[in-house]
């Protein structure tokens, strides 16, 4: 990548946690952590899942190490529903907690997020979905992912169902990036195959989508290029030998480079298409992106192939002597191999959606356009239509 490419008259931002700490075992110091941040009382808010492997233990332990009390919140569920911040936050402001700590996968870590500013600003969480509408920091945030895949620690960014409008909601603030960030290899060892191929999908599409935005930066640009670079040499292993640490260390750390690299430079269309899938048949959010990251490349690789061409070579493949156009199909071919690969799919008939319901996903897709303004190539109903089409 030549530096002389880069944009000198824009002003570029960049986001990123205040502290992020990574490294096998790194949880276990979560108690100094709280005490550094100047922390007394701490509500965990996490979901049953993470409870019954046994994933909040070592929180506790770090916690009761340094003589800290806490609290815990366990019912966060997938596709977090906003009013589950309301009750959460409700608790945090009674029981005057003054630290929230997020573990989990995306859902977790994003309602940890929710709560902690809501537990310190008036009315419903739904009242402050868009950019910027928050007015202070919130509770001190420390978020512990336990899956590699949403980047959800490392961005200002949170995701909620909007009940009434069976709908995706999403704050945009740096706001909600956290104090600290704890990345611990160990805590995502016992991931299933599936769920490793799912999260570990939504992370390649952070860093696809944010390596080709239009809002793209030179932060966003260097850790998109590496987490793809992370992805293609670790997730077949994460997924099908789960045990080796190498392979877990790189996806979580490639997660976390994507995160920071899209709250910095935006996502796109695959989000956007993949969102509907989720709220209509509750397909998860990472197989979502799976289904419709390959289409969305191949659609917008003509808008700039020298990106996707960079692509390619960061997964591994030989472009050399290929013309420009060519190069940029092989990183979309790399993505379809990964896929299949980890035993995914990227055909809706094979998550049981018959294609007479392309019209009802289309207008879904309609309610995603903050997604669209990013995206290198510009997509309208027709265009949304046919990127559907092409999944059947
Ligand atoms: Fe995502």
């Amino acid at each position: 990548m030549s530096s002389r490419s880069y944009n000198m008259e824009r002003v570029s931002p960049f986001f990123a946690p205040n502290r992020i700490l990574l490294g096998k075992g790194v949880a276990g110091q979560v108690g100094q952590e709280v005490r550094m941040l100047g922390g007394k009382k701490v509500l965990i808010v996490t979901d049953p899942g993470v409870v019954k492997v046994g994933l909040t233990a070592a929180i506790e332990e770090g916690l009761k190490a340094e003589g800290i009390p806490w609290g815990i919140y366990a019912d966060v569920v997938p596709e977090p529903p906003a009013r589950i911040i309301d009750e959460a936050a409700k608790i945090a402001r009674e029981g005057n907690y003054d630290t929230v700590i997020g573990i989990g996968g995306g859902s977790s870590l994003d309602v940890a997020k929710g709560v902690a500013m809501m537990a310190t600003h008036t009315g419903k969480a739904l009242d402050y979905v868009g950019q910027n509408m928050f007015k202070e920091r919130g509770l001190t945030k420390i978020l512990i992912p336990t899956t590699a895949g949403t980047g959800s620690e490392a961005t200002g960014v949170c995701v909620v169902t909007d009940e009434e409008e069976n709908t995706k909601k999403s704050y945009y603030s740096h706001l909600l990036l956290p104090e600290s960030a704890l990345l611990d290899p160990l805590l995502t060892v016992s991931m299933p195959p599936s769920v490793t191929a799912d999260t570990g999908m939504d992370a390649l599409s952070h860093a696809v989508e944010s390596f080709v935005s239009v809002n793209r930066t030179p932060h966003s640009e260097i850790l998109s290029l590496e987490a793809i670079r992370l992805i293609a040499e670790s997730m077949a292993v994460a997924c099908l030998k789960g045990s080796e640490l190498w392979a877990r260390y790189n996806m979580l750390l490639a997660s976390n480079l994507a995160g920071m690299a899209f709250t910095s430079g935006g996502l796109g269309a695959s989000h956007g298409l993949a969102y509907p899938l989720g709220t209509e048949y509750h397909i998860p959010h990472g197989k979502s992106n799976a289904i419709m990251l390959p289409h969305v490349m191949r659609f917008n690789r003509v808008a700039c192939p020298e990106q996707f061409a960079k692509i390619a070579v960061a997964m591994g493949q030989p472009i050399e002597g290929l013309p420009l156009y060519d190069a940029a199909e092989m990183a979309c071919e790399a993505v379809e191999q990964l896929i299949e690969t980890i035993g995914l799919s990227s055909r809706l008939p094979d998550y049981g959606v018959p294609d007479t319901d392309i019209p009802r996903l289309v207008e879904c897709a309609l309610k995603q356009s903050r997604f669209f303004v990013p995206n290198p190539r510009n997509l309208g109903e027709k265009e949304i239509r046919s990127i559907y089409e092409m999944a059947f």
